[in-house]
């Protein structure tokens, strides 16, 4: 921190920048640095938090700037008006931006957790200053793999909505931009600094953004001239043996808002419990997952991720830190539990129940059509395949299972596709009783042709078929778009139904990969959120992805990106009316978004969000309230972050 603080006092002076900010100290006028200012955290109840009382003292040592932290109720009116500034948010630049000396303060007050952006990719631009080429192979070997991304305080696994500058890959030409980048982050480590953020972003009208681990499909943990709020480092993880409360009493978990689904995944296997987490380990569980929904290898049992959650600690767009749950603060208890991710404050951890161990069985395959020798079927007996067990989803999500399957025209552009099980699991089920109940699936495989050999396996827990048989996550695709849709039960009621959905898969699957969940977000007992109701009555939830190279013309590319949209998620759009897509991984230009993500939920959230953010100081494309606002200068057809936010 020192360092930084340093570089900063630096960079003023460089820039003659007005002179360092001062404090009182033992009644002498003084500089303001890290042996005058005190870290503005005060424990309350083991959390370190910022309170009235510490901003009043620090008011009272004349620091210069502290006004820009103050919660709402305590700002005169000079703030007030710029809290609700009718325009653009601040951008870099602008007559309001900050200056450097006021950024030193909140480094000072935050204990040296400010960071200036350096894009990850800066390391790779020769012309940078931060070239490092030992650096830069590194960023390269390991673009794909999510921590690359989690561990810098800025990345996300999105370049296409943080509009592609500074791609590591693009060293040698061109120059390294900030692009969608945000301007600053707070690498988070107590909630005051947390709640120092959002106080100053509110009453400067700085754009805030919210980063865990960077998975967002949409670019909703990016923005351009913001401030982000990096909770990656808030690992604690508490095993509670008997949680009572609000209606449960049994085991649980409380979760700190950095954690990942790996880290929960080993958690739970050493406390002999089972967590309800998504499929990747990198995904961070309280953080967008759990506040989207989260769909889950447990969700035909237990539900979504979201349903386990017993209590939210958070930070209100107030600055203040609440706990909400059944009891205290119910609305924001309902809302934040699939009501999405940086909406209603930045939640610092949650508790979330847990489940006794048991068996699983399941199976994987990979199985290859077309008519050459690497090919294990021919097309035709490969639809056929796929359109038996298309018939059959009934039968194994309301077993329990999850069939979690990809299929894709073939890498190598050969005609025929590719099919990946990666895998069907059944949670709860022993082998010989997994193999029953697919018997008449396996039967009509082999009647039409459909001879594949699958890996069956059975385990006593969850953490080894986990680790065994899902894939490696693969990320930071700049040439991708992808969407998704829920396809309700009812597709499968009659024959004529069932055949529509099936002809438009068949469409859809001409042109974009179809990465497909045979689940239900079964609905829990007593549990009312936010989540999507269509997850509740969904059989088949899909995600559809189209590509382009990288030498494709750029309207090559636009036909890509509009073929998601207008070509393949219309279609299946058209055959299932009414129902929605998964927010957390969605088409970012989904239109009629609200009814999409949130069905008959959206206008209680919405009000909730007017209510506890009347500034709009939280905004992510997409979330509840965005309508009210758009990204200056974006093509209709690709909205980036790398743009400044702006009211309509
Ligand atoms: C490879 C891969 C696999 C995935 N697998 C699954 C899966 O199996 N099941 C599933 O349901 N989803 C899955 N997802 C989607 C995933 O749930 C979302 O991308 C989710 O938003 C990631 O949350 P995060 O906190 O890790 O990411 P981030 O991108 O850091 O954050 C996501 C959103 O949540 C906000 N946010 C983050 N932390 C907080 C906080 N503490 N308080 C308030 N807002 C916050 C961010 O601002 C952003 O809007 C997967 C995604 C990828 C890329
Ligand atoms: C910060 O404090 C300085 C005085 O040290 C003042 O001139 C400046 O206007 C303040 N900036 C803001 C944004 O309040
Ligand atoms: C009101 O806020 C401004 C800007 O931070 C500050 O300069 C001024 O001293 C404050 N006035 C009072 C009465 O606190
Ligand atoms: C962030 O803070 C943690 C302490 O909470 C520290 O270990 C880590 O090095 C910091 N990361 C960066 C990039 O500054
Ligand atoms: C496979 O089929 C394609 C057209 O469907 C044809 O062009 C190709 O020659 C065939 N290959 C073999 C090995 O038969
Ligand atoms: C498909 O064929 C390959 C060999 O070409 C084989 O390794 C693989 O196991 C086969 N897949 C299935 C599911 O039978
Ligand atoms: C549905 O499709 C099957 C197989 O293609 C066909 O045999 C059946 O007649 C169709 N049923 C209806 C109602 O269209």
């Amino acid at each position: 921190m020192a360092v930084l603080s340093r570089i900063l006092l630096l960079a003023s002076a460089i820039a003659g920048l007005a002179s360092a900010q001062t404090i009182l100290n033992n009644g002498q006028v003084v500089a303001a640095d890290e042996n005058t200012v005190p870290v503005a955290a005060e424990n309350v109840n083991n959390e370190l938090v910022l309170t009235d009382d510490l901003l009043a003292q620090l008011s009272s040592l004349q620091l210069a700037n502290v006004s820009l932290f103050n919660f709402p109720e305590n700002l005169n009116s000079t703030n007030n008006k710029r809290a609700l500034f009718p325009g653009c948010k601040t951008f870099p630049g602008d007559l309001l931006w900050p200056l450097q000396p006021v950024w030193k303060v909140f480094d000072l007050l935050t204990g040296g957790a400010l960071i200036k952006t350096v894009p990850v990719g800066a390391v790779c631009y020769t012309n940078n200053e931060h070239y490092n080429a030992n650096k830069c192979q590194q960023i390269l070997d390991h673009w794909s793999e999510s921590a690359t991304h989690a561990n810098d305080p800025t990345s996300v696994m999105s370049p296409l909505f943080q509009g592609k500058t500074c791609m590591p890959q693009n060293g040698d030409d061109g120059t390294c931009e900030l692009g969608g980048f945000p301007s600053y982050a707070v690498n988070i480590s107590t909630v005051a600094q947390i709640q120092l953020a959002i106080n100053f972003a509110r009453n400067t009208n700085v754009r805030l953004v919210v980063k865990n681990t960077g998975h967002d499909f949409l670019g909703k943990s990016a923005g351009a001239g913001a401030l982000s709020i990096w909770t990656h480092n808030l690992k604690t993880i508490q095993y509670i043996e008997r949680y009572t409360g609000c209606g449960y009493t049994g085991k649980a978990m409380k979760l700190g808002a950095g954690v990942e689904v790996g880290e929960l995944y080993a958690a739970a296997d050493k406390y002999n419990v089972i967590a309800v987490g998504g499929e990747c380990k990198g995904v961070g569980v309280t953080g967008g997952y759990i506040q989207g929904g989260g769909h889950s290898p447990h969700s035909s049992l237990y539900g979504m991720g979201a349903d386990q959650v017993l209590s939210i600690d958070i930070v209100l767009p107030n600055g203040r830190f609440i706990t909400a749950d059944k009891k205290n603060n119910p609305d924001i208890f309902w809302a934040v539990r699939g009501g999405g991710g940086a909406t209603f404050g930045v939640v610092t951890s949650m508790t979330v129940k847990v489940h006794p161990k048991t068996v699983y069985s399941g199976l994987t395959f990979y199985v290859t059509s077309g008519n050459d020798s690497l090919a294990n079927v021919t097309t035709t007996q490969f639809i056929a395949g796929l359109e038996a067990y298309w018939r059959r989803f009934p039968d194994y999500a309301t077993a329990g299972h999850y069939g979690y399957s990809s299929v894709y025209p073939r890498f190598d552009g050969q005609p025929g596709y590719t099919w990946q099980f990666h895998p069907w699991l059944a949670p709860g089920v022993k082998l010989v009783d997994f193999k029953k109940t697919i018997a008449p699936l396996l039967a009509e495989w082999k009647a039409v042709g459909f001879n594949v050999e699958s890996d069956f396996w059975e385990y006593d827990n969850f953490l080894q078929p986990w680790t065994s048989h899902f894939p490696v996550e693969f990320v930071a695709n700049a040439n991708l778009r992808t969407g998704s849709r829920l396809i309700p039960a009812k597709n499968w009621n009659s024959p004529a139904s069932l055949n529509q959905t099936i002809a438009a898969l068949k469409e859809v699957m001409q042109t974009s990969a179809l990465i497909m969940y045979n689940i239900v977000g079964k609905t829990q007992t007593g549990v009312d959120n936010a989540v999507n109701p269509a997850w509740r009555e969904n059989l088949l939830y899909v995600i559809v992805g189209s590509g382009w190279s990288d030498d494709s013309t750029p309207a090559q590319i636009e036909a890509a990106n509009k073929a998601i949209t207008y070509t393949s998620l219309a279609k299946l759009r058209s055959i299932s009316p009414g129902a929605g897509s998964y927010l957390n991984e969605a088409d970012i230009a989904e239109p009629s978004f609200q009814q999409a993500f949130w069905g008959t939920n959206y206008a209680r959230l919405l009000s909730i969000k007017k209510q506890v953010d009347p500034y709009d100081t939280f905004w992510a494309p997409t979330a509840v309230g965005s309508e009210g606002w758009y990204i200056a200068r974006q093509e209709s057809w690709l909205p980036t972050q790398n743009g400044r936010l702006c009211r309509k």
